[in-house]
């Protein structure tokens, strides 16, 4: 661990309850690899003391910070800027302190679909993409997704209500390139035909309910990426079924690493050591 002296950058965590999370040893040893003098701290923080919190932290020694539940929302209102992406989205969950002013970003869409390109080689640029749930995760990722050109983006959902205000959200915002879906195999059907990248935003799967899936493998086909967003079990039931099936697989563990890569990149302005992020990761995992 780098030592701390009065030129650590400090790089805060804030959120409420804090414990499971594994950024802090993700980003340390990511400091500590790229010879950074940073530290990242984990900061547990209530609703009603985020102001004072993030008053404070603007006066320090901090590089930034990631915001994560409950404050994704509430903190926007605290900020100097908000990236356009993170304008859509609507949530922020990385931000920026330079010459004491706070710039908000939100790094999990982006992140997904670096993790997306770089490890299947696929481009999402005019690139048919299928979404299952329509929560908060699948909002960043379905706005990343249109934002970075996707072809057509389907939204399935189990309300279908949800999956089709986001889709108009969507349509109006970045680009008509988004169709909303009730969870309902013969509407699913063709669309899935035509489908080179389908996500699992949903939960099921998730432990401990390693043995569900969310959706019937024989609607998926030989050489579509697959992708689960879950990480814990680090493989799901989906992967596995999709595997045997013949397609590409991506797991959820690589959205972690790279919303944490895209958020160092912007505290530090280096490039992010994303394999060595992977192991401390993995190695937590198992
Ligand atoms: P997150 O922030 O992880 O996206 P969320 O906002 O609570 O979490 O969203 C959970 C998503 O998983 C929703 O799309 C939800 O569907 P509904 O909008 O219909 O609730 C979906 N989901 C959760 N459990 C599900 C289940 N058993 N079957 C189908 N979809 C499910």
């Amino acid at each position: 661990m780098a030592f701390i002296n009065v030129n650590t950058k400090l790089v805060g965590l804030l959120g409420n309850p804090l414990g499971h999370s594994f950024s802090p040893a993700m980003q340390n040893i990511a400091f500590e690899t790229q010879g950074l003098n940073y530290y990242y701290l984990p900061i547990e923080v209530t609703a009603e003391n985020l102001a004072d919190v993030v008053k404070g932290i603007s006066k320090m020694n901090f590089a930034g910070f990631n915001v994560t539940i409950p404050h994704k929302l509430n903190i926007m209102k605290f900020l100097d800027e908000i990236d356009d992406l993170a304008e859509l989205i609507g949530a922020v969950n990385t931000v920026t302190i330079k010459d004491g002013r706070l710039k908000g970003y939100n790094t999990d869409g982006i992140g997904f679909v670096r993790s997306l390109e770089e490890e299947t080689n696929v481009t999402v640029k005019g690139s048919i993409v299928f979404i299952l749930g329509s929560g908060g995760a699948s909002r960043s990722i379905a706005m990343a997704m249109a934002f970075k050109g996707a072809n057509k983006v389907y939204l399935c959902n189990r309300t279908v209500e949800k999956a089709m205000d986001l889709t108009k959200e969507i349509n109006s915002k970045i680009r008509d390139c988004s169709i909303a879906l009730p969870m309902v195999k013969s509407e699913m059907l063709r669309p899935l035909k035509e489908t080179a990248i389908f996500i699992n935003t949903t939960s099921v799967g998730m432990h401990p309910n390693e043995g569900d899936t969310p959706i019937e493998s024989s609607l998926l086909h030989e050489g579509m990426i697959v992708s689960d967003i879950i990480y814990n079990p680090l493989k799901t039931r989906l992967l596995l079924e999709a595997e045997q099936r013949g397609c590409k697989t991506l797991k959820g563990l690589g959205m972690l690493v790279y919303q944490g890569a895209e958020a160092f990149k912007l505290w530090t302005g280096i490039d992010a050591p994303a394999e060595k992020m992977w192991e401390v990761l993995t190695a937590k995992k198992q």
